[in-house]
């Protein structure tokens, strides 16, 4: 039978009741900048798990506190972290949808302020921190780059460990799946990209070389989520530079086998971040489908694939499913502006059987 977008997910042990997957979407808004989960996520994550979301993803959560894009990022790097949500991943689940976690570092693009206090970077006098990369060369800011340093082996190694622990932590809080984030030019796909890599160490040069921290950090979020868990990764598909030497779809192609062969259950197909230089052919309905679909095709293993971008109806996130084009319809913005989007998508296809309804709101259909 064609599977749609009501049809359940099997990864391992876990089950997602469905293919709607809530996108991870920055909230900045932690209290007093610790990194600790409020009544926004609870609220923020709960209502979208009440909505009959299958999979209900966090906002990138900094692995360790230099790896924040601005300073109210949520964060992982403690236990009082794990303690903090391990309440909302309770509800999550008591709601029937699929914890899952985006594990994540920010590298040259954290220390800034929120989107809407205009992204600028904030340096340490103010409340900011020296950030890291592969290579000192800062993000090209308008205005005074934050001090920006090279990640020698040491501190690859405890980036490395940093992603570790917080998988320990997000297995011990009950999450069922850890996203490593690895695109939008944050730290790890700055590592793949010759754009923002020039490295002459075994973590630079050869795709081999730019892909060994994502293939290190996978395998340790691996062994620390179990074999009964699931693990993914988001990469950004292509850099859109294609005047410049840059990542692109065939090195995700093969990205995606190798990161199977390493613990990866399912890649988060995005694109874009790494410079501002970037030139984005078009924004609009399913615009990163297409490489999805490319990796999904060329794929040499079981590896799974899932879309995200401009995915706003019903018809289109189920049409994604049933023509086999990915395996998840992964959804930022239209569950911002509606978090019943499932509810409201079985209503509107007829499928009202298919979805979960709290019982304290049977009466909806
Ligand atoms: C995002 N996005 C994003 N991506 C990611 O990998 N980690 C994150 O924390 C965030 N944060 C974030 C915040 C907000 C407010 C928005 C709108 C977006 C990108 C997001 O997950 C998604 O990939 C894009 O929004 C494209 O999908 P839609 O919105 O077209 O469905």
């Amino acid at each position: 039978m064609t599977d749609d977008v009501f049809s359940p997910l099997e990864l391992r042990d876990v089950t997602a009741r469905n293919r709607f997957v809530v996108s991870p979407m920055c909230q900045y808004s932690v209290e007093d900048r610790d990194g600790l989960a409020t009544d926004w996520h609870r609220v923020h994550l709960g209502s979208r798990a009440v909505g009959g979301a299958g999979i209900v993803m966090t906002e990138a959560t900094a692995v360790e506190p230099r790896g924040r894009i601005t300073p109210e990022d949520l964060g992982i790097w403690s236990d009082e972290h794990r303690d903090a949500i391990e309440p909302i991943v309770d509800f999550v689940k008591q709601q029937g949808a699929t914890p899952g976690i985006q594990l994540a570092h920010a590298g040259r693009k954290a220390s800034k302020s929120r989107p809407w206090e205009g992204s600028e970077p904030v340096h340490p006098e103010d409340g900011g921190w020296t950030v890291v990369g592969p290579s000192d060369e800062p993000w090209p800011y308008d205005e005074e780059p934050p001090a920006t340093e090279a990640l020698d082996s040491e501190g690859i190694d405890e980036v490395i460990e940093s992603f570790r622990e917080a998988a320990r932590r997000s297995r011990e809080a009950g999450f069922e799946i850890a996203e490593v984030h690895a695109a939008h030019g944050y730290l790890l796909h700055e590592f793949l990209s010759p754009v923002t890599n020039d490295r002459d160490d075994e973590y630079g040069g050869s795709f081999e070389n730019r892909t060994r921290i994502v293939r290190e950090v996978t395998e340790a979020v691996r062994e620390e989520m179990g074999e009964d868990n699931a693990v993914f990764v988001r990469i950004s598909a292509t850099d859109w530079l294609d005047d410049r030497d840059s990542w692109d779809v065939e090195q995700s192609a093969r990205l995606a086998d190798d990161l199977y062969e390493v613990g990866a259950d399912l890649i988060d197909v995005s694109s874009g971040g790494i410079h501002p230089a970037q030139d984005i052919e078009w924004v609009g309905p399913n615009y990163q489908l297409r490489f999805a679909e490319q990796i999904r095709n060329d794929r040499d293993t079981d590896v799974k694939v899932g879309t995200v971008g401009g995915i706003t109806s019903a018809e289109q996130a189920d049409a994604v499913i049933r023509n086999d084009r990915a395996d998840v319809a992964i959804v930022g913005r239209e569950f911002l502006r509606d978090p019943y989007f499932p509810l409201h998508a079985a209503q509107e296809l007829g499928r009202e059987d298919a979805v979960d309804v709290p019982v304290q709101y049977h009466r909806a259909f």
